[in-house]
């Protein structure tokens, strides 16, 4: 009997004391067996956005800016195919999302993130997106949702990364702008914040871990890039977004609250009552649908 091909088992190796020291504290880069795995051939990859909904196909022109406004990122005239079969020249960003609706990059996501849950039994929604971006693309600085190891296929980028939790790189309107859904966008970066950026050289077989809310930008190499984004929410990045959606209604309301994290016993009661509000709203409208994720639209800008 033959061997299983070596991607199709454990494709990243998880150092435990990394992920104990640092999981969704700082990143870190890691190793992985996924480079020339047929699932990020072109031809494949066009064959994969044809069965997407177009919403969940996000292009742009790459020729952008560091700080860019997302209602004014220019388009690059060209289709979904084309964008991808012309990828080396047409200077463009592409990013194919929630690409776990299709089984192949469903098991690989599985394959890939089922060595994490002895670290984090509270996994959950796991998402996976595929990257596709011409040379010396740009993707502005952002912030994304979700927790996420970025994993380099084809060519190479540069990854610049801000601490997730210093309130002088980001501040707390921001984040309660972004979890009641505004834009991954951060339109400000003043060069003492940006002096505080860690820089990652992403190779194929290198993958990078990103904290939630970390602030990053990324600029590609000179070749083509196509990157694997797996990620994942757990409990407790979803308390930490309710606790952001609750203080910007409260902002809204002419008040002034606690930061997340600044006061335990707040964070605490916030959290009760919006618990025992969800629970009232569905003792009432018991037959009422779930509501999706938030911020899935605005994710992942990586
Ligand atoms: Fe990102």
């Amino acid at each position: 009997m033959n061997a299983a091909p070596e991607h199709a088992t454990a494709p990243i190796h998880f150092d435990e004391d990394t992920i104990r020291q640092s999981f969704n504290q700082t990143p870190f880069v890691l190793e992985h067996r996924l480079v020339g795995h047929p699932l990020f051939e072109l031809p494949r990859l066009i064959e994969l956005a044809g069965t997407l909904p177009e919403e969940q196909v996000e292009y742009n022109s790459g020729d952008l800016p560091v700080t860019q406004d997302p209602l004014k990122t220019p388009r690059n005239g060209l289709s979904i195919r084309e964008t991808i079969q012309r990828i080396e020249e047409c200077r463009s960003w592409m990013v194919l999302k929630n690409v776990e609706a299709d089984p192949s990059y469903k098991q690989l996501l599985d394959l890939c993130l089922d060595p994490l849950i002895r670290f984090c039994p509270d996994m959950r929604t796991r998402e996976a997106f595929v990257f596709v971006s011409s040379p010396d693309a740009v993707t502005p600085y952002h912030i994304d949702h979700e927790v996420n190891f970025l994993l380099q296929i084809v060519g190479t980028k540069t990854v610049r990364m801000l601490p997730p939790n210093d309130p002088t790189v980001i501040q707390e309107a921001d984040l309660e702008r972004f979890y009641a859904g505004g834009y991954r966008n951060l339109l400000q970066l003043d060069s003492q914040t940006e002096a505080k950026a860690s820089s990652f050289e992403l190779t194929p077989g290198l993958g990078l871990h990103f904290p939630v809310t970390a602030p990053h930008w990324v600029k590609n190499g000179p070749a083509v890039s196509i990157s694997f984004s797996i990620t994942f929410r757990t409990n407790h990045s979803d308390r930490r977004e309710i606790l952001y959606r609750i203080n910007h209604k409260l902002r809204t309301l002419g008040l002034h609250p606690r930061p997340v994290g600044r006061s335990q016993s707040s964070d605490n009661m916030k959290y009760a009552i919006f618990n025992a509000a969800r629970a009232i709203v569905k003792a009432v409208r018991p037959n009422k649908a779930p509501s999706k994720q938030t911020g899935s639209r605005y994710s992942n800008g990586t």
